[in-house]
């Protein structure tokens, strides 16, 4: 998974443009109604997202590959990044007041999905709040490659996705209070200048 993901941003650089996801201006509005002072970000990539959370927060992103992080300090100077898998963070880390997930959940088994959350949920104070997106049944790419497990593709050859159904996203999340879900298109233009609209899910909860 770290090769994959540090070979990307070594040939493609700004993978997914300059332009940030819509719902990180829906959480952000969240977290802002919640009082949220601390974010941390797993999975935060080049800080396409923690850019826009970190003029108001103080954010920390955990990012796997160490191409991405280099990237990311350059385009977000107010974030904190740290290198390593969101998998080995101690229980004992500092607690933060909301999770912005950005696509991460969808790319591991299912055992896997569930110690992420686990594991997130876990960083977040008591009534902390987290948002999450993930690919949706609907999306084009839902069917393609091997099925591994229920709805989990080999979709691109050592790269899983699962997709999530409605029922399946709460579910998962069942451990905590899911507040809201809904389902959202996201148009990238990639840096080789091709297009393509991807079918996502969020989900927005709360630790009990
Ligand atoms: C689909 S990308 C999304 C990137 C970012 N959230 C965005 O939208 O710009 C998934 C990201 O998660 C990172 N990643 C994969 N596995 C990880 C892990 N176990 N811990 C932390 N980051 C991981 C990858 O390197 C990649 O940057």
């Amino acid at each position: 998974m770290k090769d994959y993901w540090n070979d990307r941003f070594i040939n493609e650089g700004y993978i997914w443009g300059e332009q940030p996801s819509k719902t990180v201006y829906d959480a952000k509005r969240l977290f802002a109604l919640n009082d949220v002072k601390t974010i941390l970000v797993p999975g935060a990539g080049y800080g396409r997202n923690t850019k826009i959370l970190s003029d108001a927060f103080q954010v920390d992103g955990i990012e796997i590959s160490p191409e991405a992080i280099l990237l990311a300090r350059q385009w977000d100077n107010r974030s904190c990044f740290i290198e390593g898998s969101i998998f080995e963070v101690s229980s004992n880390n500092k607690r933060y007041d909301a999770i912005y997930c950005y696509d991460l959940l969808h790319l591991f088994t299912k055992a896997e999905r569930i110690k992420l959350i686990k594991t997130c949920i876990q960083q977040l104070e008591t009534s902390g709040i987290y948002y999450f997106t993930c690919f949706s049944n609907k999306d084009e790419s839902y069917g393609k490659g091997n099925e591994i497990e229920e709805n989990t593709f080999e979709y691109k050859k050592g790269k899983l996705s699962h997709f999530f159904d409605e029922d399946d996203l709460i579910d998962h999340f069942k451990e905590s209070e899911v507040i809201e879900t809904g389902e959202v298109e996201e148009k990238f233009e990639y840096s080789n200048n091709e297009n393509r609209i991807y079918k996502l899910r969020y989900i927005y909860g709360m630790k009990n």
